[in-house]
């Protein structure tokens, strides 16, 4: 088994990115339409809290280590501090996470899991939809993830074909999978009001905190007036 990367430089004419399965959901631009698919027993949010972060780990735990036997140290890999977790819920019973890394170019999902009693009935569609949603909203046009070669059908939903020829990890066969956006619709970017990219990650539509706070006047608390030390 090759490398990824040796994988495209062996081939560079491969490139199933090309074909033209249209992606079903990728111009869906508002997180939380995901939500509304769902009863109203389901939440699907960022993970917001220490506790909702414990509750996508627990999901993780159960799903990889206990389900694919993922060695702990390659499924808790030093990068969950630095992504973005998105936690599902039925009630207060956590069913489903995944997590989102950002990089310059393109954004990627990780860890994408949905608890085994909770398979196969309609949750893994609306977790990933509001994955790409939030990552659209955020103003990103690629979206790049690793697909277990069973699961290409399920990322294909979403408009995310492969680009690779198959490479392996942690036990399991992968594709590069990709999907390029369309801009416009609701997107942030530096024309965005700056008090709508104070709100909370996810909630871009809701009157935030920050808006909140703008019911009291500016009194600077803890500054020197300007000029109070000019004399010293
Ligand atoms: C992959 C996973 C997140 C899908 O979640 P789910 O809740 O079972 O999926 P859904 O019921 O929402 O199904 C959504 C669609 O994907 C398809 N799908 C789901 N699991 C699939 C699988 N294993 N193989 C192929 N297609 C699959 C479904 O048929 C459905 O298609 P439809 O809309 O045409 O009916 C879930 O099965 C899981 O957690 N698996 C274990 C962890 C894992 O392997 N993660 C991916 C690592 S790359």
């Amino acid at each position: 088994m090759q490398s990824a990367e040796q994988a495209r430089a062996r081939d560079s004419s491969f490139n199933a990115g090309n074909d033209d399965t249209p992606g079903c959901y990728e111009h869906i631009d508002d997180p939380a339409y995901w939500e509304r698919t769902l009863d109203d027993r389901y939440t699907i949010g960022v993970a917001r809290t220490l506790d909702d972060q414990f509750q996508c780990m627990m999901v993780r735990g159960l799903v990889y280590i206990g389900e694919q036997n993922s060695p702990y140290p390659e499924e808790f890999d030093g990068n969950d501090h630095s992504a973005t977790h998105v936690l599902l819920r039925e009630d207060d019973e956590p069913v489903g996470a995944l997590r989102i890394r950002y990089f310059g170019e393109f954004a990627k999902i990780e860890r994408v899991a949905i608890r085994a009693p909770y398979q196969g009935r309609g949750l893994g569609a609306p977790l990933f939809g509001y994955a790409i949603a939030l990552i659209k909203y955020k103003g990103y046009r690629k979206i790049y993830g690793h697909s277990q070669e069973r699961l290409l059908s399920f990322y294909r939903k979403f408009g995310m074909k492969p680009i690779s020829k198959p490479f392996h990890f942690s036990d399991h066969v992968y594709y590069e999978v990709l999907c390029t956006v369309e801009g416009g619709g609701r997107s942030l970017s530096l024309e965005s009001d700056p008090m709508q990219l104070l709100r909370p990650e996810g909630r871009w539509d809701e009157r935030g905190i920050m808006e909140l706070s703008q019911d009291r006047d500016p009194t600077n608390p803890g500054v020197q007036p300007s000029g109070a030390d000019s004399g010293s």
